[in-house]
C-alpha cells in the first residue's frame, strides 16, 4: 500500500501505511478524440499521481461498436447503453465526452439524480443547461467538474475557482478558440485571404466539416459565458452574450492593422465596468474580431494555441498559455478533474463519514462546487466604449476626409487618426480609428455617413483593444 507526502501528495514508502486502496469507478460517456485520450491515462498510471492507480474504467459507451478504435478495451467494456451506464450503482464519477446537447444533458442529469459525481469537457451543454445542471448537482450533493471545456490542456477553471478566489476578478480576455487563432495567424503570415486559409485548415483537420460554430465565435462565446460565471460569480444567460465572428475579416484588414501596429485576433473578453464596481453592476461579455497592439500579451499567441489573461485585484495581471484542444491535453484536464474528485471522495471514505446536511446532503468542498444563485446583469453591446477601425472606399474628391472627420464629430466620436491607405479607380481608401466612443454614438455616426454621396463603401468595421 502506498503512503502519501503530506505536503505534496506524492507516494512514498511502499511498506504498510495503514491508508485502505479504495477503488473509483469511472463511467466513460464517449471514446472518441477525448475519451480515447482519457482512458490512454487512466489506463497508464505509471508516474503520474499515485491515486490514478485507484481509478477504474467500469464501463465506456459509444454509438458504433463495431467502429475501428485506436484504443482496445476489452470488449465487455463497451456498451451503446449510455443509460446504462449513469445508472450503474457501481458507478462513482460519470465522464461525458460525448459532446452535443442532448442527450449529453439528460445523461448528465441522469447522472446527478442517481448520485453520481460528473466530470464534462462540453462548454456546449454547460454554457446553455449550467443552470439546470448545477442546481441538481447541488441539491444531489455532487460535483459538476468542467476543466476541459473550455481552453483544453489549460488549467483555467480550477485556478479561476481555486488558486485566484482572493481576486476580485477585473476582466478575462482570451483566445480560446484554436481554429479561428489558426485561421488569422496564417493570414497574418502568409497575406491570404479567409475563405482560402479556411479550406485549407479543413483540408489538414485544423476546421470542421462545418466550421460555424468556430468561425462565427459561438464555440468561444459559449466559454468565455461559462468562464464570466466562475469570474464575476453569477449564472450568465448565452443569448445575451454579444457574438462577432471572424468572417468578414480581409487580407486587406490584417495588412492594414499591421502598418498600423496591430494584429487581429478572435478575442472573447468578459469585463467589469471598474475594479471599484458594485458586484451587481452589469458586465460586458463579448466576442469579436480585435485589432490587438503587437506589443499586447495575447498578441503573439498563434496558431492552434490559445491563452487567456485575468487581471484581478491584488494580482494584476496573470496570463495562461496552452494548447486549447486535442485529445492529449484535453485528457489531461479530464483525468485531473476525476482525480479531484476521487480525493475528495477517498478522504470522506477514508474517515469514515461524509460530512452531510441534516436531511443527508452531502456537504460539498465549496471551492470546487458551483454556489452561482443568480444571474449577471450584461450591459448591451451598445453601452461599450471602445476604439473603432474603419475603412472606407470613398469617391477621391478634395475635402472627403473633412467631411467624414464632421460626421463623426457630431456624433460625439473623436478620432485618433484618419490615414488616406491607396488610391484605385478614382476612388480613395481611408482607415479611420477612432478615440474611445461610445458604440451607440459611433453607430450613429456611420449611419450618418452610409447616407454621403462620396460614399462608395464601409469595407469593415472592427473593435479597438
Ligand atoms: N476534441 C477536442 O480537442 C476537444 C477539446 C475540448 C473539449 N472537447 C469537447 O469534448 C467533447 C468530446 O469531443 P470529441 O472531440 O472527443 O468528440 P468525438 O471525437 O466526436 O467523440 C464523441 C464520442 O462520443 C460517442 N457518442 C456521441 N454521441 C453519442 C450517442 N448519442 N450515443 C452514444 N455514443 C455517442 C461517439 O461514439 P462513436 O465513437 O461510436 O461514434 C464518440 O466515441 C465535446 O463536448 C467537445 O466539445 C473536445
Amino acid at each position: 500500500m502506498r503512503k502519501f507526502c503530506p505536503e505534496c501528495s506524492q507516494a512514498f514508502s511502499p511498506a504498510d501505511s495503514g491508508v485502505k486502496t479504495v477503488v473509483f469507478k469511472v463511467g466513460l460517456l464517449g471514446l472518441g478524440t477525448v475519451g480515447t485520450g482519457t482512458a490512454e491515462i487512466l489506463l497508464n498510471p505509471a508516474g503520474r499521481h499515485p491515486l490514478l492507480q485507484e481509478i477504474k474504467i467500469h464501463r465506456v459507451g459509444l454509438r458504433q461498436l463495431d467502429k475501428p478504435r485506436q484504443i482496445q478495451l476489452p470488449a465487455d467494456l463497451l456498451t451503446t447503453d449510455l443509460e446504462a451506464i449513469v445508472t450503474d450503482p457501481e458507478v462513482d464519477i460519470v465522464v461525458e465526452v460525448m459532446g452535443g446537447l442532448e442527450p449529453a444533458r439528460s445523461l448528465m442529469l441522469q447522472a446527478i439524480a442517481q448520485g453520481k459525481h460528473v466530470v464534462t469537457a462540453n462548454k456546449a451543454a454547460i454554457a446553455r443547461y449550467g443552470d439546470e445542471i448545477f442546481t441538481a448537482a447541488n441539491a444531489a450533493g455532487v460535483y459538476v467538474l468542467l476543466e476541459a471545456a473550455v481552453a483544453g490542456g489549460i488549467p483555467v477553471i480550477e485556478p479561476l475557482k481555486q488558486s485566484l478566489c482572493a481576486n476580485r476578478i477585473q476582466a478575462i480576455t482570451g483566445i480560446i478558440n484554436g481554429t479561428t487563432n489558426y485561421i488569422l495567424s496564417r493570414m497574418q503570415a502568409e497575406g491570404s485571404d479567409f475563405e482560402q486559409v479556411l479550406a485549407d485548415a479543413q483540408a489538414l483537420g485544423y476546421a470542421e466539416a462545418d466550421p460555424t460554430a468556430d468561425v462565427d465565435g459561438l464555440d468561444a462565446a459559449d466559454k468565455i459565458a461559462i468562464l464570466a460565471s466562475l469570474a464575476f460569480g453569477g449564472r450568465i444567460k448565452l443569448p445575451e452574450v454579444y457574438c462577432e465572428g471572424i468572417g468578414k475579416i480581409s487580407a486587406a484588414d490584417i495588412a492594414y492593422a499591421e502598418r498600423l501596429g496591430f494584429v487581429i485576433k478572435l478575442l472573447a473578453t468578459a469585463r467589469r465596468a471598474a475594479i471599484d464596481a458594485p458586484a451587481d453592476a452589469p458586465l460586458q461579455v463579448r466576442v469579436h474580431p480585435t485589432l490587438l497592439p503587437k506589443t499586447h500579451p495575447l498578441a503573439s499567441v498563434n496558431g492552434v494555441y490559445n491563452a487567456i489573461l485575468i487581471e484581478g485585484d491584488p494580482i494584476g495581471e496573470v496570463m495562461f498559455f496552452g494548447p486549447g484542444a486535442g485529445a492529449g491535453p484535453t485528457a489531461s484536464a479530464v483525468v485531473a478533474d476525476i482525480l479531484n474528485v476521487a480525493a475528495i471522495l477517498k478522504v470522506g471514505r477514508a474517515a469514515g463519514s461524509t460530512a452531510a446536511l441534516p436531511d443527508g446532503t452531502p456537504l460539498l468542498d465549496p471551492l470546487l462546487a458551483c454556489s452561482h444563485q443568480s444571474y449577471c446583469e450584461i450591459a448591451p453591446i451598445e453601452a461599450l466604449v471602445t476604439r473603432f477601425y474603419v475603412r472606407f472606399l470613398v469617391k477621391d474628391s478634395p475635402g472627403v476626409i473633412g467631411k467624414l472627420g464632421s460626421c463623426f464629430g457630431e456624433h460625439q466620436v473623436s478620432l485618433e487618426s484618419v490615414v488616406q491607405i491607396g488610391r484605385r479607380d478614382q476612388m480613395a481608401e481611408i482607415v479611420v480609428i477612432t478615440h474611445d466612443v461610445r458604440e451607440a454614438n459611433f453607430r450613429q455616426a456611420l449611419a450618418a455617413i452610409e447616407q454621403f454621396d462620396l460614399l462608395r463603401q464601409i469595407s469593415s468595421v472592427l473593435r479597438v483593444l
